[in-house]
């Protein structure tokens, strides 16, 4: 049985973590499954229990842009000082200290500072950066409650950290600056923000891309058991809703990104074996919403 921890238990998140064992705990994007980043045992773990795939390199949290100095070569100190803490993510060029195991042999490592107060509690307490994936079985949405991550993880883990439900419920962007500014990620930074600061358009990288580069990105992800179904016009949809041969069909109409996990996660959970969702303007203009659903669709 996984251990559920309050918010007053991080101490104890930390011992876990420090003794091997792997421990969710909640971010302000979504929970993230946490190992120490130079334990290489644990990091194997982390690959074991949630079925990933070994060339899908993890994201390093840190507390601190002292912890960055210790990762990577390069530190774009001006947007950092800027964004961070929050669901930003950036890929900089790796010091060799970094395990080959968290970077997936890549030269580059992923770095983010968390904005949730718990996930920051629990780096420092640790004393290193915590490598963490998204907590969740691969493949499946990401968890935005300690009950979701306990859906997938319950048993194989040591512990959750129950900070409640996540604020964007979506994961953070990925954005890498060499050798010119690229989204990898869509994510609850939007790129506007990112081209204010850098007084430049940012691509996005283009999902067909042969390599992609974000390796993550081209695994069918975000994925219910129930299959999606998804409209442009409000008509369509109702037509589609009307057909007598219907499965069970979950209707969507209104779909804000932060409820996006957790309506897919409980369609499962009461059987439904389709989701009609009704995409509207306002689906259409949120650059990570519509990514997430056009994966989990795939
Ligand atoms: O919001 C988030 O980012 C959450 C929370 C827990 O922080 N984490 C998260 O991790 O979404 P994960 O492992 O589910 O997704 C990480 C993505 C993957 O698509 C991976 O391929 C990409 O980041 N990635 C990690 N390191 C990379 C690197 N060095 N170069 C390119 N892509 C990288
Ligand atoms: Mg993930």
């Amino acid at each position: 049985m996984t251990q559920i921890l309050g918010s007053h238990e991080i101490q104890k998140a930390a011992a876990l973590l420090k003794a091997g064992e792997l421990v969710a705990f909640p971010t302000e994007t979504v929970y993230g499954l946490a190992a120490p980043i130079f334990s290489s045992e644990s990091i194997k773990k982390i690959f074991q229990v949630k079925g990933r795939p070994q060339d899908n390199p993890l994201i390093a949290h840190v507390e601190s842009i002292d912890q960055v100095e210790t990762l990577v070569t390069e530190i774009p100190y001006a947007l950092l000082e800027a964004l961070w803490p929050g669901p930003l993510t950036v890929i900089l060029p790796k010091k060799s200290c970094v395990p080959n195991s968290a970077s997936a042999g890549l030269p580059t490592i992923g770095v983010r500072m968390p904005a949730h107060p718990l996930s920051l509690e629990l780096i420092r307490a640790v004393g290193e950066p915590l490598v963490a994936p998204s907590a969740n079985t691969s493949g499946r949405p990401s968890s935005t409650t300690a009950a979701e991550v306990l859906e997938d993880l319950d048993g194989k883990i040591a512990a959750v950290i129950d900070g409640g439900k996540c604020t964007y419920g979506l994961e953070s962007t990925i954005l890498a600056l060499f050798p010119s500014p690229i989204i990898l990620r869509p994510g609850a930074i939007p790129r506007e923000a990112l081209e204010t600061f850098l007084g430049q358009k940012i691509s996005k990288a283009d999902p067909k891309c042969e390599k992609p580069l974000a390796p993550g990105m081209k695994y069918r992800h975000y994925a219910p058991r129930a299959q999606i179904f998804l409209f442009d016009q409000r008509e369509e949809m109702v037509d589609f809703l009307n057909r007598k041969e219907r499965k069970r069909c979950l209707e969507i109409f209104s779909l804000p990104s932060d409820q996006l996990y957790s309506l897919l996660r409980s369609a499962d959970r009461q059987g439904y074996e389709e989701i009609a969702i009704f995409c509207d303007l306002s689906v259409h203009n949120d650059l990570a919403l519509i990514d997430r659903l056009l994966k989990a669709t795939q």
